[in-house]
């Protein structure tokens, strides 16, 4: 989604608003921008495509000058342009940049072309540039403008806005989508997120819902809802700034693959205390609600719910705790039954999604409690949630989700653990679980050996059209998840269904140009799959199966095993997760897509 960048420094700020664009080329984009006030006037410059184009364009024409505002677009009203890129302005005063969703722009828009306002672009955000510059010839100092003019919009947004008589200023406002301010020595920043910011500073102060912010270079005033003067407390930003970085790696998807046997260690350790679930690492008041949950309700998007659907298997399963799944755009639309003693758990990487966040905002009165499974802090669920447990993933910027939902699938069975134990989970099968999730690391390792093999198999796909994946049990949202990865980063049509569904209507698809993946549990299911995988070998289907040794399934002819490392059968998730992720990577590579800014897609969805 779109990506705000502002600076007011002493020095020239637009070499930080352009690192900073590029930090936020990762959300997802068609074109960039630029506004930089001179002292005097502001200049601006856009680009359709990517941040590079307006690098390119800056080259020619240098804008300098010591306070700025950047944006990086993703369209909603109005098609990819330059006309439709921001920073939008009014005359030559104002410049506003924009992320979200104006509801009420057409009515609005509609009263300013009465008063004479002409328009340039197609977008919502347009109209803010106009009320402000409308406010301030109406006599408004800039700041009541921009409070004024936020009070009049319906919608989610975060704004940045200079203005040429207000030399060095900054304003930001924050209504539904991300905005921190970066803290720094004699000058100060804003952004959608913090890693735009960390070349420049690791001090953040992260506003809330209703804030407008006045920036200078060494002051920075925070006005919150209701209008009065707050202080926002600031912190440390504590990853390495390595993790921005894409090292060795050629793309950031890759990288991040690459850290799940680091990270899903970190999911875990530090919470776990004599072979058992510490259950303090959900805050100091996890006990008590705990104590009281009667059933689950899971809300989530895309990966993140592919994720909650593992986590229904274990809930149900091993703890049996009542637990319902669905995905947010559908939840929070329609009329839901909640019962009693329900602890709502959202999982999502960004923390910042409009969906599963509106659906929270909706339940949270009918509620017991509210847990989010989230891997950024000071993210929007993390403040709005009773409770927390981080996935300490560290940033992923790869927009297909990987490193984020094994961490999820971690932290969701820890969560079974803590919740279980006031159900049917024994302490000896808590601490036998435990014990499995210490060998998690070194599994996923073993299976990124897998690589070589896989990066193989990848070329039976690149030519393909469409594909099918099958799983069963806690498989079966893996093949999900594996579907979505292809789709999203190879454009492949994929399709993922439960294998006993398979003669219910997808065989009939089967043929040799419709490659069929398969992840073959250890479980009791593995024979009523064996039978599957029959099904679709007798139809000539091209079939590669993922599965351990003792799953006795034999390669011949059409039909491709490759081999997964032994495990115990509540880490399967976790680990076939893994060579689906190379496999949807290496497909990507072949074909020559935008790995890790795949078409169309944004990794932070702020707007529903
Ligand atoms: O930040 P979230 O986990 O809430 O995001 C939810 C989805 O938008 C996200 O998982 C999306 O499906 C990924 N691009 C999948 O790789």
């Amino acid at each position: 989604m779109c990506g705000i960048v502002g600076a007011t420094a002493e020095r020239s700020v637009s070499g930080i608003l352009l690192e900073g664009l590029r930090r936020l080329e990762y959300r997802g984009y068609d074109s960039a921008g630029m506004a930089v006030w001179d002292g005097e006037l502001i200049h601006r410059l856009r680009r359709e495509g990517k941040v590079q184009a307006l690098a390119d364009a800056l080259d020619g024409q240098p804008l300098t000058g010591s306070a700025g505002i950047a944006h990086t677009r993703w369209a909603t009203h109005g098609k990819p342009s330059e006309h439709n890129a921001h920073p939008h302005m009014s005359g030559t005063s104002v410049a506003v940049v924009h992320n979200g969703i104006i509801e009420n722009f057409e009515e609005l828009k509609s009263e300013l072309m009465i008063s004479g306002y002409n328009f340039s672009s197609q977008t919502d955000t347009e109209v803010i540039a106009h009320l402000l510059d409308q406010a301030i010839k109406s006599g408004a100092d800039h700041l009541s403008a921009v409070k004024d003019t936020v009070a009049s919009l319906d919608g989610a947004f975060a704004l940045g806005v200079i203005h040429e008589d207000k030399p060095g200023e900054l304003i930001a406002a924050r209504q539904g989508s991300p905005l921190v301010i970066g803290v720094g020595i004699g000058e100060n920043f804003i952004a959608s997120d913090q890693l735009a910011l960390l070349p420049v500073t690791d001090r953040f102060m992260f506003l809330e819902e209703g804030d407008i912010a006045h920036l200078t270079r060494d002051e920075i005033t925070v006005w919150d809802i209701n209008g009065e003067i707050v202080e926002r407390e600031v912190t440390q930003y504590k990853h390495a700034t390595s993790a921005t970085e894409k090292g060795k790696f050629k793309h950031f998807m890759m990288k991040e693959i690459y850290e799940q046997p680091t990270v899903t260690l970190a999911a875990f350790q530090d919470r776990i205390q004599d072979a058992l679930v510490n259950e303090r690492a959900f805050g100091e008041q996890a006990a008590p609600i705990f104590d009281q949950v009667k059933q689950i309700q899971i809300i989530a998007c895309g990966t993140s719910y592919h994720a909650g659907l593992i986590a229904k298997y274990w809930m149900e399963g091993l703890a049996g705790i009542p637990c319902h799944v669905e995905v947010a755009s559908e939840y929070r639309y329609r009329p839901v039954v909640i019962q009693e003693g329900t602890l709502f758990i959202s999982i999502s990487q960004s923390g910042e999604t409009a969906d599963t966040l509106a659906a929270l905002r909706d339940v949270k009165d009918q509620i017991l409690a509210s847990l989010t499974i989230c891997n950024v802090p000071g993210s929007s669920l993390v403040r709005e949630s009773d409770l927390c447990l981080m996935t300490n993933a560290g940033p992923e910027i790869g927009v297909a989700s990987t490193k984020a939902f094994t961490t999820q699938l971690v932290c969701l069975l820890l969560t079974t653990l803590v919740i279980g134990r006031r159900f049917k989970i024994t302490e000896a099968l808590e601490r036998q679980i435990v014990e499995s999730m210490m060998l998690l690391p070194a599994l996923i390792e073993e299976s990124l050996q897998m690589d070589s093999d896989i990066e193989l198999m990848s070329q039976a796909f690149a030519e393909k059209q469409h594909s099918l994946f099958l799983g069963r049990g806690t498989l079966y949202p893996i093949a999900m998840e594996g579907a979505l990865k292809l789709k999203e980063i190879s454009y492949i049509h994929a399709e993922a269904y439960p294998a006993g569904e398979l003669k219910h209507g997808p065989l009939a698809l089967v043929d040799k140009d419709m490659p069929v993946v398969t992840v073959a549990p250890r479980n009791d299911m593995l024979d009523k799959l064996k039978a599957n995988l029959q099904e679709v070998s007798a139809r000539g289907g091209e079939l590669f199966v993922f599965a351990g040794c003792t799953q006795k399934v034999q390669s011949g002819e059409g039909v491709h095993v490759l081999g997964m490392p032994d495990m115990p059968e509540i880490l399967e998730p976790i680990v076939y997760t893994i060579p689906l992720q190379l496999l949807s990577y290496h497909v990507a590579v072949l074909k020559g897509t935008d790995v890790d800014q795949p078409r169309n897609l944004a990794k932070s969805v702020t707007v529903e």
